[in-house]
C-alpha cells in the first residue's frame, strides 16, 4: 500500500472530488456496512473518505432478529437503523473518530421530518471534525403520511434546500432505488443544493425458507444489496450521471476494482464498498491497490475514465 499511497504519481491519478471535499482516492464505505474496528485491518489512507452508520435523533434498538440472510446472490438485511442517537453520536462517536481518522469524516443522518433533519445537522455543524454529510432519504416522513423522503422529487427539493442553508460543507443527498424515477430525484436534490448524489441504497428483497415457508427475515420485507444488485446499481448511476451536473458516490454490489471500474466509467467520481467489507476485510485496499496499478499500466488518470462508457 506505501508503494500506491505516499507515491506522487499514483495519488494524482487516483486522485477525485466528491463536490467540496478533495479525496485522495476515490473510494469509501458504505454507511452502515463498516466502522472503526474494521480499520484494524488496514492502513485507512486507501479510503478518500470514511461515511459512517447513518445517525437518527434517538437512539433506534433495531429491529429484532433474524435480520440478516445471506442469499444466492446478495445480502438481505433488516438491521432498522440501529444507532445510539445524536445526542450520544456527538458526546461518543465523534470524539473516537476525530482521534482515529485522518481521512475525512462524512456522517451520515437521517430525521423523520424536515425540521427534525434541520435540527440534527445544525448539532452536527456545532460539533466540529466533520467534513460532510451524506443524508439518508430511505426512511418515512411523518409529516407526509410516513412515506419515505425519497420517493418524492418535491420533497427532497424542500429537504435539501432547508438543509444547504446551514452549511458549507458536503451535502450528498443518498438515494433509494426504490422509486419510479431515479433521474427526477436526483435533478430536485440537485436543483435544492446538494453538492452530491450517493446511491445506491438497498433495493427490497425477500426470501422464504421453502420448507417451513417461513420468512428468513423476521420483518419480512428486506434490504436487498451485494452482487445480485450490480447491474441494478450501474444502470441507475449512469441514468443519474446523465441527469445531473453534481459528482456521484456510487455503490451497490461492487466487490473489487474491476467492478469499482465499471462505474467509473457510467459516470461515478467515486465508489463505495459496502456488503463486500462482510466478504472480504481487505477489500478496500485490494481494490485500490488493483485500480492504482490498472491507471499506471495504461498511464491514465482516473478523471480520463469518468463518464465515458461507449456503446
Ligand atoms: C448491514 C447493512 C447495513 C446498512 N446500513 C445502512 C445505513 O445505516 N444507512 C445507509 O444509508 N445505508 C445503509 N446500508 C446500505 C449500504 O450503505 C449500501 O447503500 C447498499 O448496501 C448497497 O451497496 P453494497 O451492495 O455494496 O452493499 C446498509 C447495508 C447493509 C448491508
Amino acid at each position: 500500500m506505501s508503494k500506491i499511497l505516499g507515491n506522487d504519481a499514483s495519488e494524482k491519478r487516483l486522485a477525485t472530488a466528491l463536490g467540496r471535499i478533495g479525496l485522495r482516492t476515490p473510494l469509501t464505505v458504505a454507511s452502515g456496512t463498516f466502522d472503526l474496528e474494521s480499520l484494524e485491518f488496514f492502513d485507512s489512507a486507501c479510503l478518500g473518505a470514511f461515511v459512517c452508520k447513518t445517525i437518527t435523533m434517538e437512539p433506534k434498538k433495531g429491529n429484532p432478529p433474524c435480520r440478516l440472510f445471506e442469499t444466492k446472490a446478495g445480502l438481505l438485511n433488516s438491521i432498522g437503523l440501529q444507532n445510539p442517537g445524536l445526542t450520544a453520536f456527538i458526546a461518543e462517536k465523534l470524539p473516537q473518530y476525530r482521534e482515529k481518522l485522518d481521512i475525512p469524516l462524512i456522517v451520515s443522518f437521517s430525521g423523520s421530518s424536515i425540521t427534525e433533519y434541520c435540527q440534527m445537522l445544525e448539532r452536527l455543524e456545532a460539533s466540529g471534525g466533520i467534513s460532510g454529510y451524506e443524508v439518508n432519504v430511505s426512511c418515512p416522513n411523518v409529516e407526509n403520511e410516513g412515506i419515505a423522503f425519497g420517493v418524492c422529487p418535491d420533497t427532497v427539493f424542500k429537504l435539501t434546500e432547508a438543509l444547504k442553508g446551514l452549511t458549507d460543507k458536503e451535502l450528498c443527498i443518498k438515494l433509494s432505488p426504490n422509486v419510479s424515477d431515479i433521474a427526477a430525484i436526483a435533478l430536485a436534490a440537485e436543483a435544492g443544493g446538494a453538492t452530491s448524489i450517493a446511491l445506491i441504497n438497498t433495493l427490497f428483497g425477500m426470501a422464504i425458507d421453502y420448507k417451513t415457508g417461513k420468512s428468513r427475515i423476521r420483518r419480512g420485507i428486506a434490504g436487498y444489496s451485494g452482487i445480485g444488485i450490480k447491474p441494478v446499481a450501474l444502470a441507475l448511476t449512469f441514468k443519474v450521471a446523465q441527469a445531473v451536473k453534481i459528482p456521484i458516490l456510487a455503490m451497490g454490489g461492487i466487490y473489487d476494482w474491476q467492478d469499482a471500474l465499471e462505474f467509473f466509467w457510467a459516470g461515478a467520481s467515486a465508489v463505495a464498498l459496502g456488503t463486500a467489507n462482510f466478504i472480504n476485510p481487505l477489500a478496500a485496499p485490494e481494490l485500490i491497490m488493483g485500480l492504482a496499478e490498472y491507471l499506471l499500466k495504461k498511464d491514465i488518470y482516473l478523471r480520463d475514465i469518468i463518464g465515458g462508457v461507449s456503446f
